[in-house]
């Protein structure tokens, strides 16, 4: 054996080789990440985890575990920005406690704000843009050994779309399909954070579905700032919803957000053919007057919008369309306001998220001035929220009476006999458990209604109330009804 030959010197050399070597055992690092904005940060985040994650460190949630504290934030108005400072505040008095954790800001106001960050918050260790995060571990490490980094370029090719977003067990995930934006809404900071638009191969995002249905998830919702506009070489956004559709009928798909420019025939005949892609439009208008639709660079009229409203509910059955306004854009007269509030009155969307105007530094309407008041902008959101809370209501209460197919996602937040879960128009549904478990498509009848939540029991698809815990099982699972009722009798 030639381990008999080595000499009592030649061990020892190797022994001290061997110590030189080997890396000392250090513990493992955790990283506690905090996510703010739009789901494509919720997106980007679960990359970042998945970047880490590979690089040895583990995530925790509880902030006291922390090595890494990483915060993934917002800029697309004035109070989300803010929000993140005062969440700073709270990370100072920790890092005062903990001066070896390492702080990283990630995301839109890591773009924005750059080497300020750092500047102006000496707690700040780490600067990262979100096309840098393949930066992120190098970055971390130096910060740890005194070193504080910054990497904020932003890539007309990066889509991250080798790497494995570190997702939780669940039913439901969110997958980024494209990147970026180059609509130039001329209020919209987000061309400046995100960068130029670009696509992830149809092949990989199918491969990702593929992998999360083994896994029992069942809904994907595909993400990005203006998904009508990906491509994929030859494929555009309808050849990828019906390739993503195929993989499992019993995995949802929903998207977000759609532009009103370049909602084509074929994608909303894709979007009506296919069973389990969701009826449910984000369709954002931002304002019903045409003056403030050129202002805004939003590259349709409302009569297109109007059309294109028409075509969709023509061609998809039951759809239901949500939307985002903005209230007091520079130069917003009252009879631009009255233009928004009657175009809410005539679409009745099913829901909107509406914003007051927010200037933001270096966008072309910054330079417009921010001429409207801001209790006049005040009163003006308030009025277009009051108004369609009413329809989100009226809507709503037309459904009572009706049985909805329901995707349980959980409990309910006020009480524990309760699911919560949506429809495929993504109404929300609140309704006792009985035998159903998250992840079951169930039938609910719906007896009351608010502006936000529909509340109802579950029956069978005729709309009848379950007697028997057969008749249950076939509803939870009713693509295997005859099965499970024959194993009962039996
Ligand atoms: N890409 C999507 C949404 C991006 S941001 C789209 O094109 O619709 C989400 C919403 O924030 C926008 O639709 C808009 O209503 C709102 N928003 C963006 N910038 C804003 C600003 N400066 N002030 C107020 N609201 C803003
Ligand atoms: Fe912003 Fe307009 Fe792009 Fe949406 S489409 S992200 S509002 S620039
Ligand atoms: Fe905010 Fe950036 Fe999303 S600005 S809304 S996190 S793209």
């Amino acid at each position: 054996m030639w381990k008999e030959d080595l000499t009592i010197c030649q061990l020892m050399v190797i022994f001290w080789l061997l110590t030189f070597f080997t890396p000392p055992v250090t513990s493992v690092k955790h990283i506690y990440i905090e996510t703010y904005g739009c789901q494509m940060n919720v997106a980007d985040s679960e990359v970042v985890m998945g970047i880490m994650h590979n690089r040895g460190y583990r995530i925790t949630k509880q902030i006291s575990q922390a090595d890494v504290i990483l915060v993934n934030t917002c800029s697309v108005r004035e109070n989300a920005e803010q929000r993140i400072f005062g969440r700073l505040g709270h990370f100072r008095r920790y890092k005062r406690q903990n001066p070896g954790v390492v702080i990283g800001m990630l995301g839109c106001m890591a773009e924005r704000l750059r080497s300020k960050l750092m500047e102006e918050e000496s707690i700040v260790d780490v600067v990262v843009g979100p096309d840098e995060y393949r930066k992120l571990p190098g970055l971390v490490e130096s910060a740890a050994n005194g070193t504080k980094g910054i990497a904020v370029k932003l890539s007309r090719v990066e889509n991250y779309d080798d790497i494995i977003p570190l997702r939780t067990d669940g039913i439901s995930a969110w997958i980024s399909v494209m990147r970026g934006c180059d609509k130039f809404c001329t209020f919209c900071i987000v061309p400046f954070t995100r960068g130029r638009e670009r696509s992830r191969s149809v092949t990989n995002i199918v491969g990702e579905v593929e992998e999360l249905s083994t896994r029992g998830f069942k809904e994907v919702a595909l993400l990005g700032q203006n998904v009508n506009s990906y491509h994929d070489g030859e494929y555009d956004f309808a050849d990828l919803l019906a390739n993503i559709a195929g993989v499992n009928q019993s995995i949802r798909v929903r998207f977000t957000t759609s532009h009103p420019q370049g909602m084509s025939d074929k994608l909303l005949g894709t979007i009506a053919r296919y069973n389990n892609i969701c009826n449910h439009i984000h369709l954002p208008v931002q304002s019903g007057s045409d003056r403030i639709l050129e202002l805004m660079n939003r590259t349709y009229t409302s009569e297109h919008y109007r059309n294109l409203v028409k075509k969709i509910k023509s061609t998809i059955r039951n759809v239901s369309l949500s939307t985002d306004i903005i209230a007091g854009f520079p130069t917003e007269t009252e009879d631009d306001h009255r233009m928004t509030l009657d175009l809410l009155e005539e679409i009745r969307y099913n829901g909107a998220f509406m914003f007051k105007y927010s200037p933001r530094e270096n966008t072309p309407a910054f330079k417009m001035g921010d001429s409207i008041p801001d209790e006049v902008k005040v009163r003006r959101l308030n009025e277009i929220i009051e108004l369609q809370q009413r329809i989100s209501r009226e809507n709503n209460q037309t459904l009572i009476g009706h049985t909805m197919e329901v995707l349980v996602e959980g409990e309910s937040k006020k009480s524990k006999e309760n699911w919560t879960g949506r429809t495929d128009t993504n109404k929300v549904v609140v309704f006792p458990k009985e035998n159903s478990e998250v992840g079951d498509y169930v039938w609910v009848k719906i007896s009351s209604a608010t502006s936000a939540t529909l509340f109802g029991e579950v029956v069978n698809a005729a709309g009848e109330r379950l007697s028997s815990a057969a008749e249950r099982a076939a509803v939870v699972f009713p693509d295997s009804v005859q099965t499970i009722l024959d194993q009962a009798d039996g």
